[in-house]
């Protein structure tokens, strides 16, 4: 099978790349900018505008889609018009399988993004190639990036109620290769972490694995956002889930060192 993976060289693809070669599926990788590396073949194109799409696509028997851009005004223009550009394309080329990657709490948690995710999934599943969505919690190093941004100004800073179930993106690599091995789903499946948390719980672990003595500086959020956060809209039920949890991802990333 040769897969083309889109957003390849981002948190999850640079997870992706090696789990599916390992795993003996051909892989294409795809860049907004030229890159070098000896074990994968790269191309370039853009989602956005639809430059080099047709050439990325060409002679692959399914597409792997993690490009995204959150949280910019060309959100729209990237995850939704990208993304139906980017079915168009595997269309006309005759690709078996469009497998989307997109988050839990899409179409409960009312952040921005999400929207433009949630409209993302709809065009995959409304597009001519046969497809799965897979969902998955948040990534461990994107919960490190947060609390990081989050303590900028000295306590960390957030809504201890908020409940989290970070995932391992090497073990959500694997199910990403799982699936493509089992074809098209026609249908969404959520992949999480082995623990709900909540953001105290969270923080209070990476403060430990950090030696950090910033406190929590405890802020609700408002209105339906905070509700939806407190009450799991960022979490599933859904089974099997990954082995890998939050302590883990801190002992390998802080160990012994204590950085702060
Ligand atoms: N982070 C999380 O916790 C999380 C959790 C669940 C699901 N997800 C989903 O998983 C997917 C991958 O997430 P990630 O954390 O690996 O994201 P990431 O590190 O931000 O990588 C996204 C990649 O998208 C590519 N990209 C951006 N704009 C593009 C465009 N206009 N055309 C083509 N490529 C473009 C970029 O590749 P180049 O710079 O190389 O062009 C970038 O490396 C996303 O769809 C995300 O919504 C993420």
């Amino acid at each position: 099978m040769k897969v083309l993976v889109t957003g390849a060289g981002g948190t999850l693809g640079r997870a992706v790349l090696p789990r599916l070669r390992a795993d003996g599926v051909a892989v294409r990788a795809m860049s907004r900018r030229p890159r070098h590396d000896p074990a994968a073949e790269w191309v370039v194109a853009e989602v956005g505008s639809g430059a080099g799409l047709a050439e990325a696509v060409a002679g692959v028997d399914a597409v792997l889609h993690l490009a995204s851009l959150p949280n910019s005004r060309r959100t729209h223009q990237v995850d939704v018009l990208g993304t139906r550009r980017l079915a168009v394309a595997a269309g006309e080329a005759g690709v078996a399988h469009l497998l989307y990657v997109s988050i839990v709490g899409v179409d409960r948690v009312p952040f921005a993004y999400y929207r433009h995710k949630l409209a993302a999934e709809r065009v995959v599943a409304a597009g001519p190639v046969p497809w799965t969505v897979l969902r998955a919690t948040q990534f461990p190093p994107f919960l490190d990036a947060l609390l990081r941004t989050a303590s900028r100004l000295g306590p960390v800073i957030g809504d201890p109620a908020v409940l989290a179930q970070p995932v391992d993106q090497h073990e959500v690599a694997g199910r990403l290769s799982e699936r493509l091995t089992a074809g098209p789903l026609g249908a969404i499946e959520e992949y999480g972490g082995p623990q709900v948390l909540r953001f105290d719980e969270a923080v209070r672990a990476w403060r430990a694995a950090r030696r950090s003595h910033r406190p929590l500086l405890p802020v609700r959020i408002p209105g339906r956002l905070g509700r939806a956060l407190r009450e799991g809209g960022l979490t599933t039920t859904a089974t099997p889930t990954g082995r890998r949890t939050w302590a883990d991802h801190l002992a390998d990333t802080y160990g012994g060192t204590g950085r702060r």
